[in-house]
């Protein structure tokens, strides 16, 4: 960068401002090593805003936790559809059965299965999920990625809305005379 700078005439004074604001980019700035401060060293009992700061953490991860029970419930409420329990992270990665009709739909689309799935998600609903092949997930085991980080308030609708996307998927692709329902 550096030399490209020479190169166009730039005074020096100038050169050194922009590369100053160029390794801001590498390391914290100061409002970043603040808040770092804060996190490895949080407030004790006594401190002014001690209870505030409880209230509002306690507050952000209880509804954080409501938030993977709605989701997690309405993953596993849904056909050929099951999900572990959100604990540690943000993201919920329930593993989607896919009958062998949809498998062979997608391969006629040229998708990968998951990535069909996840297509027709997003067009039927307006919910944008990543598939779990984009993870390298194992051959024939279809997953997607999403998060639980969506309102509290908005989370029983946006599963509704995905319970009545799958399950119809489902219905049109299951070959309910062999195929065994989950
Ligand atoms: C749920 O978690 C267990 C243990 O980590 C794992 O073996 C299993 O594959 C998970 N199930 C799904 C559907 O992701």
């Amino acid at each position: 960068m550096f030399e490209l700078l020479c190169m166009t005439n730039l005074i020096l004074q100038s050169v050194d401002e922009i590369y100053k604001v160029a390794s801001i980019a590498l390391s914290p700035n100061v409002p970043a090593q603040i808040f770092m401060g804060l996190m490895v060293n949080p407030l004790k009992p006594g401190d002014v805003s001690y209870e505030q700061f409880i209230r509002e953490s306690k507050g952000i991860l209880e509804s954080l936790r409501k938030r993977a029970r709605i989701m997690t419930d309405g993953f596993n409420s849904c056909r050929n559809v099951v999900c572990n329990f959100t604990e540690g992270a943000m993201y919920s990665f329930p593993q989607i059965r896919l009958p062998p009709k949809a498998i062979e739909a997608a391969k006629s689309a040229g998708k990968v299965p998951d990535v069909f799935y996840c297509l027709k998600l997003l067009e039927a609903t307006g919910i944008s999920t990543v598939p779990g092949s984009g993870f390298g997930q194992k051959e024939g085991v279809f997953h997607l990625r999403t998060t639980i980080l969506p309102a509290e308030e908005d989370m029983p609708a946006i599963m509704e809305s995905f319970k009545k996307f799958n399950d119809g998927f489902m219905e049109q692709y299951e070959d309910t005379r062999g195929y065994s329902r989950m």
